[in-house]
């Protein structure tokens, strides 16, 4: 647990326009900041920051909230780790609080092995600028194969020495625990209890989390020995989980929100080479088959996704593979192919930069001409395997979750091939169907949710309910935007007295005795209330951070709006405003006397309804209890209109 203290400390030193500035390019806009969504996909930017306020928000998609709330949402970070994350970044120092032993213990271990993977990183950087047997071998196969100092330090490669226990021993003396050496699969350990280094021997690849730190890695042996893996990976751990992360995307993920769109290789290397020959944008899969999750993660930050691959078979054949599962995302996939034998690394190092760039622009091909080109010109004439192309193509079309894209792709298809588009169509919709019968199998094997019955009492209610609400909220609205604001309030005998918001709107509600229905707003009333009794206001940042997370929510959402001091009324009726205080003291009152007279009409209905069922003792009693308050409702709609004429 983080103390509450350093909590608010972290939220008070986080400049929102610092924070996202890190994941999104802002351009300044007036008082705010204008960026390209990182949440949604969109070619104008409609994303803003305000720093005056503390919060981003977007009007594309909705997303919006404070600086932790970003990095929970954009890093996929827990509170806790989103408040670590701003932490550092301001240098704040945090004490945690007493915790359970097994947060300790899962915390624990998980920061562990990222000490140890970043120590092991720089252990093996070390060992190849710094030792002799580093320098002679590793350093200089890196340097043969063309690689530049200047990547071999971005990348943070390094040499594992060719002896049994170098890491490992050096590990221990440094404090590092076995155990957790071996979780990190940097050191194995056999039953006998012996030790060796998994990565004797390699050149080293350190793999990184999206925000850069290292969580595991991929070492190249440098033996030409065909007995030995070319390159042995990290094996699973809390930190390294191979399906979810892609190589390099550390690197690439500022490139691919600026050039909207990933370029997808297969090896380290591949990344390396094109990285040194200016294309930014790119990762790798390194060793696994493409996965769903990797696919979600470049989504995030572009739709777009060219695949590089060799163009040999098992390139192509896993070009296809990616293809399908591109485009079921509802992303855009182009596909390049690098002359046989070649891979983007090969061809990166025997060509200028700007070949390669111009190579890869000039080379991609959406799917349907990537796979007519699969076709040699012989086998096109061919009837036979023209119809299984065809077939092919449109299994594909049909992975496609957006209609208008699939239309798109039938009309090029049709084109290309030279047949007729409904031909085409005819075959995608047997398709479709197929799939919505499967899935609807599946649906109705579901249990269905049971409708609530609908009376007309419910909805009379509701409508009562809802307008109810509206005037809570506008209290909620009224309190976080002008609070702790003084103003000149002329009570009911005339005397003009110096108040805040807060403490006037309290002393009106309290006075009744009523109270605030909704959670979300009560719980800001509240807080207002405490604020009013202590005489010390909580900060903006403090709501827009709320820890109550629907409240943090209805904060940022009220300050990301303009709130309109002059309701409507105020023009309808014509009326000049001289100041900015008139409009709050206007506003102030209005909202308290909107919110009484929506309660006093609840209040009627509700004995209206308990009139049908009373007998004779009751109905007197409840008759007198509708009057009164009917009459409460006279007084506040005349005072309404005083106010609004004063
Ligand atoms: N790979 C792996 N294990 C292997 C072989 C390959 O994990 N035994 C992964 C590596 O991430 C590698 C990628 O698959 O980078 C592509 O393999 P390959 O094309 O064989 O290697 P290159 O990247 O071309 O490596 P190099 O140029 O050093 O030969
Ligand atoms: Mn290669």
């Amino acid at each position: 647990m983080i103390p509450k203290e350093t909590i608010q400390q972290i939220i008070e030193a986080a400049r929102i326009e610092e924070v996202v500035g890190d994941f999104v390019h802002l351009k300044k806009r007036g008082a705010n900041l204008l960026g390209l969504c990182p949440f949604h996909n969109e070619k104008t930017p409609s994303f803003t920051v305000s720093p005056a306020k503390g919060i981003y928000k977007c009007f594309g998609c909705g997303a919006a909230g404070s600086s932790v709330k970003f990095i929970m949402e954009h890093e996929h970070k827990s509170y806790p780790e989103a408040l670590r994350y701003v932490a550092n970044k301001y240098q704040i120092e945090v004490q945690e609080e007493e915790q359970t032993p097994e947060q300790i213990a899962h915390y624990n271990e998980r920061e562990a092995l990222l000490q140890i993977s970043d120590f092991a990183g720089k252990y093996f950087a070390n060992q190849l600028w710094e030792t002799e047997k580093g320098k002679s071998i590793g350093l200089s196969y890196l340097t043969e194969r063309g690689i530049s100092t200047q990547m071999i330090k971005k990348f943070q490669l390094g040499y594992s020495p060719d002896e049994w226990t170098a890491f490992t021993d050096y590990a221990i003396k440094n404090a590092h625990d076995i155990k957790l050496l071996e979780k990190t699969g940097l050191t194995i350990l056999k039953e006998n209890g012996k030790k060796f280094d998994r990565f004797k021997g390699r050149i080293m690849f350190p793999i990184h989390s999206l925000t850069g730190q290292i969580i595991g890695f991929g070492g190249r042996t440098l033996s030409n020995d065909k007995k030995q893996a070319k390159y042995l990976n990290s094996p699973e751990s809390q930190l390294y989980h191979k399906s979810k992360i892609l190589y390099g995307i550390s690197h690439a993920r500022q490139e691919m929100v600026r050039q909207d769109n990933c370029f997808l290789v297969e090896g380290y290397t591949d990344v390396i080479s094109l990285f040194d020959a200016g294309v930014q944008n790119v990762v790798a899969s390194s060793g696994t088959a493409l996965t769903t999750d990797q696919i979600k993660l470049i989504k995030r930050f572009t739709p777009n996704i060219t695949i590089l691959y060799d163009g040999d078979f098992a390139g192509i054949k896993a070009g296809l593979r990616g293809i399908d599962m591109i485009l079921s995302e509802g992303m855009n996939v182009k596909v390049v192919l690098f002359p046989d034998g070649e891979d983007p690394d090969s061809y990166a190092r025997s060509h200028r930069s700007s070949e390669v760039q111009e190579y890869i622009t000039q080379q991609a091909q959406d799917f349907i001409r990537f796979k007519t080109g699969l076709l040699s010109e012989e086998a096109e004439k061919d009837p036979i395997k023209r119809a299984g192309l065809i077939k092919e193509i449109v299994q594909t079309i049909a992975v496609i979750p957006d209609p208008i894209t699939r239309q798109v792709y039938v009309k090029e298809c049709a084109t290309l091939l030279d047949m007729p588009e409904q031909t085409l169509l005819n075959e995608l919709n047997k398709k479709l169907r197929n799939k919505f019968t499967e899935s609807y199998k599946t649906q109705i094997a579901a249990p269905q949710p049971i409708a609530p019955p609908q009376t007309n009492y419910t909805t009379e209610e509701d409508q009562l309910r809802d307008k109810l609400s509206y005037q809570e909220e506008n209290i909620a609205r009224l309190l976080l935007e002008f609070g702790s604001k003084n103003f000149n309030y002329i009570n009911n005998d005339g005397q003009a007295n110096e108040f805040n918001v807060a403490a006037v709107i309290i002393d009106q509600i309290e006075m009744d005795h009523l109270s605030i229905e909704n959670p979300i707003y009560k719980t800001i009333y509240d807080e207002f209330a405490d604020a009013v009794e202590k005489e010390e206001f909580k900060s903006l940042a403090y709501f827009i951070n709320h820890p109550k997370e629907e409240v943090s929510k209805f904060c940022v959402e009220v300050m990301s709006q303009v709130y309109e001091l002059s309701p409507n009324w105020l023009e309808r009726k014509q009326i000049r405003v001289k100041s900015e205080e008139d409009k709050l003291q206007m506003s102030v009152m209005n909202s308290i006397l909107s919110y009484k007279l929506s309660v006093l009409e609840k209040g009627i209905k509700q004995l209206r309804v308990e009139l049908k069922t009373a007998d004779d003792n009751n109905m007197m009693e409840i008759l007198s209890r509708i009057g009164k308050k009917e009459n409460q409702k006279k007084l506040l709609s005349k005072e309404l209109g005083r106010t609004i004429l004063r």
